[in-house]
């Protein structure tokens, strides 16, 4: 377990905590003792999820945003800043799909799709990427998924999605990891949470990663010794895809 300095306790910004991946990564970070900003468009749901973070002895904000929306986001890193001076990690979690054909997937889908998983990834990315590059130091989580490099029947504009953003994020690591900061691509196979309908849950169960195991990994990647960093990982089901 790594050892956090009493003076420097790192900051880190989960998008998308309201439910699934991301609680469960807000929730990992709290325990080792860093300060959780949690963030979606669920103000309730996030104030429940920060509270019980506290209740616990932690440090947790809960914050509503958009990430597809540029105002949003600035707004949300300018409190943050206000509150904790900046962010140390940040976590690209908010994601959606539809489960869906290209013949039936709408221009709106489409829009909303690429807008969370792509745009979202870009807009956070950029609100945190000049005070980590001042710093020469920082932590960003991409989570993608397998759809990135694996295509699936009724997901094309998701595998877009996850394409595009895991290029992005590619492209972004050779441009600073000189400069010390690591850009960490996750990618996961099926993770029993809300994406996934009721009965694919219930008829998959057994097989599908839980998120606290995504969450575990990302803990596990951050308290690698400093020398190193994980470029790029998949995280599978043992039997595979679903
Ligand atoms: N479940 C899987 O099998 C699986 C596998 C591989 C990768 N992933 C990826 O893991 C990430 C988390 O997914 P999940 O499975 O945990 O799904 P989930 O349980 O449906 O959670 C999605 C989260 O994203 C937030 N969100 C959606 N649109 C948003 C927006 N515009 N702005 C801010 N927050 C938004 C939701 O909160 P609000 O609704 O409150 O905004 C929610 O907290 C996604 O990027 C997903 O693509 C999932």
């Amino acid at each position: 377990m790594i050892e956090l300095e009493k003076n420097n306790i790192p900051v880190v910004w989960v998008t998308g905590a309201t439910k699934g991946i991301g609680l469960a990564v807000a929730n990992a970070f709290a325990i080792i003792g860093c300060k959780v900003i949690l963030s979606g468009r669920n103000k309730s749901q996030l104030e429940i999820n920060a509270g019980k973070i506290i209740d616990q002895g932690g440090t947790a904000l809960p914050v509503v945003c958009d990430v597809t929306s540029e105002t949003s986001v600035r707004t949300v890193m300018s409190t943050i800043t206000k509150k904790f001076g900046g962010v140390d990690i940040l976590v690209n979690n908010a994601g959606v799909t539809v489960f869906e054909s290209f013949e039936k997937t709408t221009i709106k889908e489409f829009d909303q799709i690429l807008g969370t998983n792509l745009r979202g990834y870009f807009l956070c990315t950029k609100a945190v990427l000049t005070s980590m590059m001042k710093q020469k130091k920082g932590h960003i989580f991409n989570i993608h998924s397998v759809a990135a490099t694996t295509v699936f029947s009724n997901s094309s504009v998701y595998s877009a999605s996850k394409a595009g953003a895991l290029a992005l994020s590619r492209g972004l690591r050779m441009e600073v990891r000189k400069k010390g900061i690591r850009i960490i691509d996750i990618l996961p196979g099926a993770v029993e949470t809300d994406m996934w309908d009721k009965l694919s849950r219930k008829k998959h169960h057994h097989k599908m990663i839980q998120p606290e195991d995504v969450a575990d990994a990302l803990v596990s990647i951050y308290c690698q010794p400093q020398r190193m960093t994980t470029d790029e990982i998949t995280l599978r089901p043992v039997e595979g895809d679903l």
